[in-house]
């Protein structure tokens, strides 16, 4: 059994003020470890002050970072200084970040294993454009981006990373995919981990659903057999949805 974990992305929402009340807020309501991986992403600055409250079972995450552990990178923030500062995941390959600043899968990549060197979990997205989908291109996609992402990575890293599904045109749009959607693709994601790196890598790595998934929804999306959880965003940002979406990712 894989244990589901639920990740909320904020994006570039919320001040200090707001965050700390928010995590305040959910720390003592979210589920126990042993059942559910909770986390929160957050903006870079909000970082230190979130991860110094973290618990057991609320986890800390960044939505970036860049690929080379120091250097002349104006800007940038290290996996190397995330790690110092005890954060434990991180979102890489977000569609936002791949349409308005240009990620690739090659610098996916770099990212991946810049985020490995440094013992962070990186949740890695991929998903398809609306146009792709309808030109019947989603599995065609889907397979590029993860020969690309995950190239040059090693089967034992494999292991501790998780897969966020995201359709773009699911995302922020408030159009979710249905489970049967979301499911297909989640399978089929699953097949080319088999593929690349064996079925006992295939079984224990975990993939989640993200786009519009909220508290009326999150259900039936976590009822499919190879959804393990939901990257959320928008939905995220209220303390008792939060709540609830983790609560309802507890395996039946
Ligand atoms: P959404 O965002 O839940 O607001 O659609 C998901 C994401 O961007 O990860």
């Amino acid at each position: 059994m894989r244990k589901p974990i639920i990740a909320g992305n904020w994006k570039m929402f919320k001040t200090r003020d707001e965050a700390l009340f928010f995590i305040l807020k959910v720390f003592p309501l979210v589920p126990e470890i042993d059942k559910v991986d909770t986390v929160i992403c957050a903006q870079a600055p909000l970082l230190h002050c979130l991860v110094k409250r973290q618990g057991d079972n609320l986890r800390i995450g960044a939505q970036n970072l860049y690929s080379e552990d120091e250097g002349a990178f104006t800007g940038e923030v290290s996996g190397k200084l995330l790690n110092s500062y005890k954060v434990e995941y991180v979102i890489i390959g977000h569609s936002e970040r791949r349409t308005y600043f240009h990620e690739t899968d090659a610098i996916v990549n770099a990212k991946l294993k810049a985020a490995l060197r440094n013992n962070l979990k990186p949740i890695v997205c991929v998903g398809e454009h609306l146009e792709e989908r309808e030109q019947g291109l989603t599995n065609q996609v889907l397979s590029r981006q993860i020969e690309g992402c995950f190239k040059d990575i090693e089967a034992s890293s494999v292991l501790g990373v998780t897969i966020a599904y995201e359709p773009i045109w699911a995302i922020g749009t408030g159009k979710t995919a249905t489970k049967e959607t979301a499911e297909e693709a989640c399978a089929y994601i699953r097949s080319l981990i088999k593929d690349a790196y064996g079925e006992r890598v295939s079984e224990k790595v975990r993939i989640q659903y993200g786009g519009s998934v909220k508290p009326q929804n999150i259900k039936e999306l976590m009822s499919m057999p190879n959804i393990d959880g939901a990257l959320i965003g928008g939905a995220s940002l209220d303390a008792d949805a939060f709540v609830m979406m983790a609560n309802a990712a507890i395996n039946d």
